[in-house]
């Protein structure tokens, strides 16, 4: 099979701002290159204990990490003992992230499919969702947002939990950032930096060290959005953690982690 190698965004890369796009931007080029540079001990080091701690507890055995990846979180989580189910919409991504889980000693236990359509190919109740890796960015459209996330609560038990991460995009579209600012998340030997931002869209540059390039179209979710549409779709606490490691700088996390309860609370979302 010949693999794709080259991203595609047209004449006008800044007008793609489709939730569909990601299926094209993880080019097999891009993934592999990805993994090459992060050094998985490096970022659990780094972030690892914070998941795990925060799901053991709260007495979480049963995750669903629906942005697998190239399996980054699934690993950590089933060599933590959880029992971790992987899904991701990417086939690329599955299948990177299969092989490597095999060279950590675990097999995967993978379903592809799209977080809007979740249920389709999903039918069990998980203790807790994970959506890690700034993913949720992916989607580029308020209805499809909601969907996933009603795709999520759906999934979970009556007392479940959806942990989902974010960049500060607030820091970015209000420009609090230096330039020259280290982005988290991407290793020494990658370079990521915002290349084109408005209200809708965050066109992210990806140098590596031997000069290849890529690029991801992302939604900039603000903070108090994405708590607001959880809280909407029914989640009744939502609690957002800044950095789950040293900030870069201080004052302004790099991340936010939401973690959204879905048991009920009464007079809960009164505010
Ligand atoms: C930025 S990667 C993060 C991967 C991983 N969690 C990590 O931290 O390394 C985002 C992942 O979300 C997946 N994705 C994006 N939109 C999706 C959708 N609508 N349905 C299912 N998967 C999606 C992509 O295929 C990709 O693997």
């Amino acid at each position: 099979m010949k693999h794709q190698t080259e991203q595609e965004y047209g004449d006008d890369p800044v007008a793609v701002r489709e939730s569909d796009k990601y299926q094209q931007e993880y080019v097999h080029a891009f993934v592999d290159k990805w993994d090459e540079l992060i050094d998985w001990e490096g970022r659990a080091k780094a972030e690892g204990e914070f998941f795990i701690e925060k799901l053991r507890e709260l007495g979480i055995k049963k995750v669903l990490d629906v942005a697998t990846g190239t399996g980054f979180h699934s690993v950590q989580l089933l060599k933590a003992g959880f029992e971790v189910t992987s899904v991701d919409g990417s086939p690329t991504m599955l299948a990177k992230a299969f092989d490597n889980a095999r060279k950590h000693g675990h097999i995967l236990r993978t379903i592809h499919a799209d977080w809007r359509m979740l249920n389709r190919d999903v039918h069990d109740l998980y203790d807790a969702v994970i959506c890690l890796g700034n993913s949720f960015t992916h989607l580029h459209n308020e209805n499809d947002r909601r969907k996933a996330l009603a795709e999520y609560y759906a999934t979970l038990r009556h007392d479940g939990i959806l942990i989902l991460d974010q960049r500060n995009y607030d820091a970015i579209l209000d420009h609090r950032i230096e330039p020259g600012h280290d982005f988290y998340y991407c290793g020494d030997e990658v370079k990521a930096a915002p290349e084109y931002v408005d209200e809708s869209l965050a066109r992210f540059k990806y140098e590596f060290a031997d000069g290849a390039t890529f690029h991801l179209n992302m939604y900039p979710l603000r903070k108090a959005y994405v708590e607001r549409l959880m809280k909407e779709v029914g989640f009744q606490r939502v609690t957002t953690y800044g950095d789950f490691k040293e900030t870069y700088r201080k004052s302004e996390p790099d991340f936010f982690v939401h973690v959204a309860e879905k048991k009920y609370i009464e007079g809960a979302i009164e505010e």
